[in-house]
This record gives structure tokens, C-alpha cells and sequence, in this order.
């Protein structure tokens, strides 16, 4: 780490700690301190994950950093502080929001992650530092720093969408909990997971985004070679909410605990939103777990999920595995280095 690093690095630090100080000892953390206990919180696991409470003032933590020696472009460069329009002094980034440090490998708080108290249209929801010679989303993981024993203990990671879902996990002791800042799985993220285990549990939210999320996670983690398990959410629950309303236990057990196989969780993908007394979403159910298969089953999982769908759909083992071969003599053909170069089609010319 370079000299900008490291005084990038502790100015996250002091922020961390007022942020901190201020939402467990002082009268205006108190309605935020009330939305947390609320949710759940206890205040271990706010001393656990350092959260803290940024005042909604313009400029507390600006002028608490400048007061502290740091400089302007050290003020800016963090993200904390955000110059005027009018180049007359700076504001604070984050102001009235519950503030969660997120740290690099060793613990060291890198950028923070703000919620507002009360969803409204106007702001968002989460507020992120700004990419920083420290911070880059798409390479940082929530909560390395925490699970990394736990990942290595279980030979497992679990990943969720949201950091408020890893703090769920560590609550209900599913220590091995790591999430992305939002943003979807990067080659960088799958790399840097790799250094730990070999296995992965994905567990995202039940709306639709998390289906689609989790989907395009599984296939990109499949292709790196990670036994790849999805543990799916009864409805839209995400999992901070299953572990709110059916307690930890049953998030241990019924969730975590059993997970399905990527295959099998592309096949409930698949049939999600589709009715089979319709032709078209039959066939298009039966190819679409047909061309997963093709790219990457073994015999034995080729059988078991042929099976499968010719009990789903009441079509004949026979057929679906004719139509099998066929798709499977394309995938050979595509994936074949030596298959002689296809001249092609000349391109039309679009006035024409
Ligand atoms: P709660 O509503 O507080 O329970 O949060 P959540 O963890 O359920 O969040 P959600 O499922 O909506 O989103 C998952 C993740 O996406 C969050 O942890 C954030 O990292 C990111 N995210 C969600 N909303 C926003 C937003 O408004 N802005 C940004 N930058 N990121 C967001
Ligand atoms: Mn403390
Ligand atoms: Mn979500
Ligand atoms: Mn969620
Ligand atoms: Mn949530």
C-alpha cells in the first residue's frame, strides 16, 4: 500500500469509530439505535460490524477529518467529502444514514455502505462510497475478514446479495457468509473466492432479481470449477427476513442446510413462471434443462434428471433423451477446437 493508501485507510477508521461512537452513546444516535434493535440487531453484532450512525448534518465528518490534519484531496479522494459546486468547502457524503464499514482482508475499513432510516422515492436506499485507490466494488467482498476462518474450517462459502443478509447469517451462526456491494459476481470476486474454497452455497433474495441474480452467479461459478449449491427462500423472503420471521434455527437447517444441486436449481429456474398445460412452456422447459445438461452433466446426473422431467412433464424418458443427443451433438460440434472454420454468410447490405 502506498503513503495515499494508508492515510486513505485511517481516515476511514477515525470516520468509522465517530460513526460508531456517535449511534451507541449520544442522544442523536438514539431513534437510529431504536431502528436496528428493531430489526433485530443486538448490540453485539453492531460492536461485530462497527455500524455506526452519520448525522444528517452537511458537514460533521468533513470538518472532523480537516480538524484531524487530513487534507482536501485526502477529504475528496475518500468520498467521505464532496466538494461545493461553488469550491467554497465541502460536504459530507453520507449524512443521516446507518453507516457499515466495509473493510478489506485484514479488517481495515476501506469504504463504507449508508442506509437511510425510512425508504422514500427521492433517496436511495443504500448509498456507496465512490471507487477510491482503496475501494473497487468490483473486487471487494463483504465480510472476508470475518469469515475467512470460518470459510476455511467448512471448505464452503456462502454467498448472499446483501450485507444485511451476511449479518442475518452470523446471527443465526452461518459464519462462512460473504456478499458482493450490490453490484452482480465479477471474474475478480470469483477469483478472490477461490483462494478460499472450492464449494459455494448461494443464498439471494426470493424476488425475481435474486432468481436472475443467482442464476447468472451459478452458471459464472460453475464455469470456475466451484461445486455450486443454491439454497432458495420461500417466497420474496430474503434471508435476513426468513431469519426474522421463522428464527435461526430454521434458517440453519431448512435453508442453508439444504441446499439444491446447480442443476436442480436451474431446473426450478426454469420453471418458474411457466405453466405446463401450455405447449410452448413445456418445450421450452424441457429444452432449456436439456441444453444445461448437454454443456455439463455427468452420465449418472444426465439419467437422474432425465428422469426428472419426463416425471414432470409425463413425456416419455425415450424421447426426451433422443432429443438429448440431439442437443448434445451440437454443444460437441461447437466446442470441437479442430471443426474446420464455417466461411461466413456474406453480410447484407442493409440499403439494399
Ligand atoms: P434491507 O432493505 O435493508 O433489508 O436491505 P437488503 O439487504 O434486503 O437490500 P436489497 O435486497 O434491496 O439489495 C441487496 C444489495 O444491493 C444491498 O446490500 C446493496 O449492496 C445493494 N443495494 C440495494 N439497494 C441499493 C441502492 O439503493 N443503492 C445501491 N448503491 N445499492 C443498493
Ligand atoms: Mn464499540
Ligand atoms: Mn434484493
Ligand atoms: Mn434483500
Ligand atoms: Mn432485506
Amino acid at each position: 500500500p502506498t503513503k495515499t493508501d494508508h492515510q486513505l485507510i485511517l481516515m476511514h477508521e477515525f470516520a468509522a469509530d465517530m460513526y460508531h461512537h456517535i449511534l451507541m452513546n449520544t442522544e442523536e444516535g438514539q431513534e437510529a439505535l431504536d431502528y436496528l434493535e428493531n430489526r433485530g440487531f443486538t448490540k453485539e453484532m453492531i460492536e461485530k460490524y462497527r455500524i455506526g450512525w452519520a448525522l444528517p448534518e452537511w458537514n460533521y465528518m468533513a470538518t472532523a477529518l480537516q480538524r484531524k490534519g487530513f487534507s482536501e484531496e485526502e477529504l475528496v479522494s475518500s468520498g467521505l467529502g464532496i466538494q461545493r459546486e461553488q469550491k467554497n468547502g465541502f460536504f459530507d457524503r453520507f449524512r443521516g444514514r446507518i453507516m457499515f464499514p466495509i473493510t478489506n482482508e485484514s479488517g481495515k475499513v476501506i469504504a463504507f455502505s449508508g442506509r437511510i432510516l425510512v425508504k422514500s422515492k427521492e433517496e436511495a436506499k443504500y448509498l456507496n462510497s465512490p471507487e477510491s485507490p482503496i475501494f473497487q466494488k468490483s473486487q471487494v467482498l463483504y465480510n472476508v475478514h470475518l469469515a475467512r476462518n470460518a470459510i476455511r474450517k467448512n471448505r464452503k462459502i456462502v454467498l448472499f446479495e446483501g450485507f444485511m443478509d451476511v449479518i442475518a447469517a452470523g446471527k443465526a451462526g452461518v459464519d462462512n457468509a460473504l456478499a458482493t456491494m450490490g453490484t452482480s459476481l465479477t471474474p475478480q470476486h470469483i477469483k478472490a473466492m477461490k483462494r478460499f474454497a472450492q464449494e459455494i452455497v448461494l443464498c439471494f433474495d426470493g424476488d425475481d432479481a435474486g432468481w436472475e441474480a443467482a442464476k447468472r452467479a451459478a452458471i459464472a461459478l460453475n464455469e470456475e470449477n466451484f461445486k455450486v449449491e443454491v439454497a432458495v427462500l420461500p417466497g420474496k423472503m430474503d434471508p435476513d427476513d426468513f431469519v426474522r420471521e421463522h428464527g435461526k434455527e430454521a434458517f440453519k437447517e431448512q435453508i442453508i442446510g439444504k441446499p439444491h444441486a446447480f442443476i436442480a436449481f436451474a431446473m426450478m429456474h426454469a420453471r418458474r413462471h411457466k405453466n405446463f398445460q401450455y405447449e410452448n412452456d413445456l418445450l421450452q422447459y424441457i429444452q432449456e434443462v436439456l441444453q444445461l445438461l448437454a454443456g455439463r452433466s455427468s452420465p449418472i446426473e444426465r439419467d437422474l434428471y432425465i428422469k426428472q422431467l419426463s416425471n414432470e412433464t409425463g413425456l416419455s424418458e425415450e424421447a426426451i433423451l433422443q432429443q438429448y443427443r440431439k442437443l448434445e451433438n451440437k454443444t460437441i460440434e461447437r466446442s470441437r477446437p479442430s471443426a474446420p472454420v464455417q466461411e461466413k454468410a456474406p453480410k447484407r447490405d442493409p440499403k439494399r
